[in-house]
């Protein structure tokens, strides 16, 4: 066979070639038209061509490849093709595609959620900034002045802020708004303080330099512990499931007298044990306790007359056992694969 007759063999090969799979179209493309092709060895034979036969050759390859070309995309369309574009323009008759509905972040939600529960008793919202002075974020609250938390280790200073007689820093607890609005306000106090709050962590699965906190605070005459353990019982039956169940052990914060951290009956196993609750039961989800008496008095409020309990909690943790996210770190990356799963949560 000559030259010529073997590609005119090829082109015959090149227009019978039909395909039923994706792969026999892409061995189709290696065949003919990749760099190793057949169509690159042709080309590459050109040098040795004779000058006269070239000018037929080069119209004969030429002819070969645009023939190859045109089977690949026929081809490609029909097999490869994307199954959304097939008939949509000759049918105008079909649905549009639907748009993209954002979502609430399950921060927000729960975050709102939160308030609509506080607010049902009586509970309205505070806020504050988020650099804060010594005074408010740790003096005020009674912190000692060796106290780690003060530590750089712990805490992000504004640049120079720990030098300083203000102390600025980015505030370590929403506690900071406790004494804002004890400040500036007389009782009866009844107030909920959302908001993100920072800390000089490593980030892993469970712990993060920046998370959000909701503080509560409640301070009028002869508020007591029972109020507190009543308040926060509701709290955890409308947040969880009405039968949630609650304990409080003896914890420390410098500004509560006395400090408890609460726990409640973990909802994913009833309290019967699972990996969630590590097989205790319990699940801590906040800090509370009645505001030292110190406190008060720092915000000009007179202890003898007047008590109070506070509380709080991160919203992160809420919504990590509410929904069951394992990794504290998918909150901040704002992934959409992982934030439209609460498109249909409220
Ligand atoms: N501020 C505390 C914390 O960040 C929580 C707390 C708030 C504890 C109010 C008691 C009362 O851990």
């Amino acid at each position: 066979m000559s030259k010529e007759e073997k590609i005119r063999h090829l082109i015959g090969e090149v227009e019978e070639f039909t395909a039923t799979a994706k792969e026999q179209v892409e061995a189709f493309r290696l065949k003919y038209l990749s760099k190793k092709g057949i169509l690159a060895g042709l080309f590459a034979e050109m040098k040795t061509v004779e000058p006269s036969l070239k000018k037929d050759f080069g119209r004969l390859v030429n002819e070969l490849k645009q023939k190859a070309e045109e089977k690949l995309e026929v081809l490609s369309e029909k097999l490869l093709g994307d199954d959304d574009d097939t008939g949509s323009e000759s049918d105008l008759t079909l649905p549009a595609e639907p748009y993209q509905v954002g979502s609430r972040h399950p921060i927000s939600l729960v975050r709102r959620k939160i308030i609509d529960i506080f607010s049902r008793i009586g509970f309205s919202v505070a806020d504050g900034p988020e650099i804060e002075d010594d005074w408010h974020n740790f003096s005020a609250l009674n912190f000692p002045e060796n106290h780690p938390a003060r530590d750089m280790q712990d805490t992000f200073f504004v640049d120079g802020g720990q030098k300083t007689k203000e102390g600025l820093a980015l505030r370590t607890h929403t506690s900071s708004v406790q004494v804002r609005v004890m400040e500036s306000t007389k009782p009866p106090i009844r107030i909920l303080a959302p908001g993100r709050v920072y800390r000089n962590e490593a980030i892993s699965a469970r712990a993060h330099c920046f998370f959000h906190q909701v503080e509560g605070l409640y301070v009028d005459e002869q508020v007591s512990f029972a109020d507190l353990k009543q308040t926060l019982l509701f709290f955890a039956r409308e947040m969880f499931a009405a039968d949630t169940r609650i304990r409080l052990r003896p914890s420390y914060f410098p500004f509560t007298e006395p400090s408890a951290e609460m726990d409640i009956s973990c909802n994913i196993c009833g309290g019967k044990g699972c990996n969630v609750c590590k097989y205790t039961g319990w699940v801590e989800i906040l800090g509370c306790g009645m505001v030292d008496p110190n406190v008060l008095e720092n915000c000009k409020i007179d202890p003898v007359k007047y008590s109070g309990f506070a509380f709080g909690m991160g919203i992160e943790r809420i919504a990590m056992l509410k929904y069951q996210v394992k990794d504290l770190r998918l909150f901040s990356e704002n992934d959409t694969r992982f934030l439209k799963q609460f498109r249909s949560v409220i």
